[in-house]
């Protein structure tokens, strides 16, 4: 039978377009289907990021890195006022949001579900977006005024997510200010640089970095609403940080005094080989380099200089300027694609089979050589408890410990007596106090709040 023109010329615009992703060893697999399935197969083509394949990650060259600057702890106890003061007035208008990166799966800890939704409270077993809400809430009903929530979450966990979050009433947040939206999706290629495939009539996937927010923030529409709404910073979270704060008027505060685009927090590492990014000084900017990507050369400091120069490490605690994303993505730059070589199921004409796959992700730390960025000290126990394993280091079982200590802290300044006795926690549920300031007011208005504390105590 005759081929109409219009199917022949679909045809020829098909394989044009595999030709400009550079996916052409597809069409002789595309004839081979049926046209649902060709269809299928398409759209699982189109729906992925094919721009800028070719834009990988290349580190910087660490011959030429310094120490970054960084305002210290002890600088901070001198600071102005005039900055928290800044930063205050910036909450209180209603000029701040806070972006939680959610894109992440529970896996590591043996939880088949999104790992906000894991039971981190010691005591009340609330979950990651339970505590990251409640301190949302808390400063909106310190201010008065609505603290948008972006939630990035990855196709893999965005059902869940929103189900979540909606059968827990959002955790007393309005609906209307928390923001959900997803991260891409890129395609995951072989050493060739052709698409895998996850089944005969879809390509493989994989989520497109934590980095992916940025565009996804301004393909949604968000980052223009936040500039429309005079939102001008965003607080970046992890969902795996229980104690990440977001309400830092320092921080914010800063960014604001001395015009810089963004805020980063920088800790001193435990050691060298701490899992967190390690922050350089190249020429006038700033660098992250991700533990994985840290050359053999700086893995082992000899000397007193190189101690010095990878001592600074990234908690992933950072305060983004509105307008300078904006900028950032008028421009027309993109972030690269950090390569990670995995071994992936891939679909073949043979069946299943394992293949070496690699994946591409963007790391929002690469925004850092464009902006002008200001590097600021936190003390770890304060604001560091990540939840990547489930015992051991950085584990749920050592942010547990973090957690309670800090509590102690905290109702320690208000003057309560606190021994905490061997596997005794405390939780204080930030709908009860999420600062230590808030703590103390409280206290101080309950009249027979204990003078000592020694078992479990749970406030909520
Ligand atoms: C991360 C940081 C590291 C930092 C450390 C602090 C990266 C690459 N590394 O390490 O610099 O010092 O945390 O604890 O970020 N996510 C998405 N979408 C994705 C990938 C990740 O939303 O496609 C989210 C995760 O849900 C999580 C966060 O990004 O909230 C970090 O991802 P994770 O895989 O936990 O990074 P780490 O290697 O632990």
């Amino acid at each position: 039978m005759a081929r109409s023109g219009s199917s022949l010329l679909r045809k020829e615009r098909v394989a044009a377009y595999l030709e400009s992703i550079g996916q052409e060893f597809l069409i002789s697999h595309l004839t081979t289907l049926e046209p649902p399935q060709r269809e299928n197969l398409l759209n699982s083509i189109r729906t992925a990021c094919w721009d800028e394949l070719q834009n990988t990650y290349a580190p910087p060259d660490v011959i030429q890195a310094c120490p970054v600057e960084v305002v210290t702890l002890e600088d901070r106890e001198h600071l102005s006022t005039e900055i928290d003061r800044i930063g205050h007035a910036a909450y209180a208008n209603g000029e701040v949001a806070a972006l939680l990166v959610a894109g992440g799966q529970g896996s590591r800890l043996g939880y088949d579900h999104p790992k906000g939704c894991f039971p981190i409270g010691p005591l009340s077993g609330n979950s990651l977006f339970q505590f990251h809400c409640e301190k949302i809430l808390s400063v909106s009903e310190e201010t008065g005024k609505p603290f948008p929530l972006l939630i990035m979450t990855s196709p893999a966990t965005d059902d869940d997510t929103r189900k979540f979050l909606k059968e827990h009433s959002y955790f007393g947040l309005p609906p209307e200010h928390v923001s959900i939206f997803t991260q891409g999706m890129v395609p995951t290629c072989d050493a060739n640089a052709q698409v895998l495939l996850a089944a005969p009539d879809q390509i493989l996937k994989n989520p497109n970095g934590h980095g992916g927010c940025i565009e996804a923030l301004a393909e949604s529409g968000i980052l223009e609403r936040l500039s429309r709404l005079g939102v001008a910073e965003i607080i970046f979270i992890q969902v795996d940080n229980v104690l990440a704060p977001v309400f830092d008027p320092t921080g914010v505060g800063f960014r604001r005094f001395r015009n810089a685009d963004t805020v980063t927090k920088v800790l001193l590492k435990a050691d060298p080989l701490e899992k967190v990014g390690t922050m350089l000084k190249i020429g006038d900017r700033d660098h992250v380099i991700e533990y994985s990507d840290l050359p053999f050369t700086l893995r082992q400091p000899a000397t007193e200089q190189e101690h010095a120069l990878i001592a600074w490490g990234r908690p992933a605690l950072e305060i983004y300027g509105v307008e300078f994303l904006r900028r950032f993505v008028a421009s027309g730059a993109r972030l690269p694609y950090h390569l990670a070589q995995k071994s992936v199921s891939a679909w073949t004409p043979e069946g299943f089979l394992e293949r070496p796959g690699i994946k591409r992700e963007r790391f929002i730390f690469d925004i850092l050589p464009h902006a002008r960025n200001v590097n600021l000290e936190v003390a770890r126990e304060r604001e560091f408890a990540p939840v990547k394993n489930l015992t051991g280091v950085d584990s749920v079982e050592s942010a547990r410990e973090i957690l309670s200590k800090e509590y102690a802290r905290w109702l320690r300044e208000a003057g309560v007596e606190v021994v905490l006795e061997d596997g005794a926690y405390l939780e204080i549920s930030p709908r009860f106090a999420s600062t230590p300031e808030q703590l103390k007011r409280k206290i101080e208005s309950l009249p027979d709040f204990p003078k000592l504390v020694r078992g479990n105590l749970h406030l909520v």
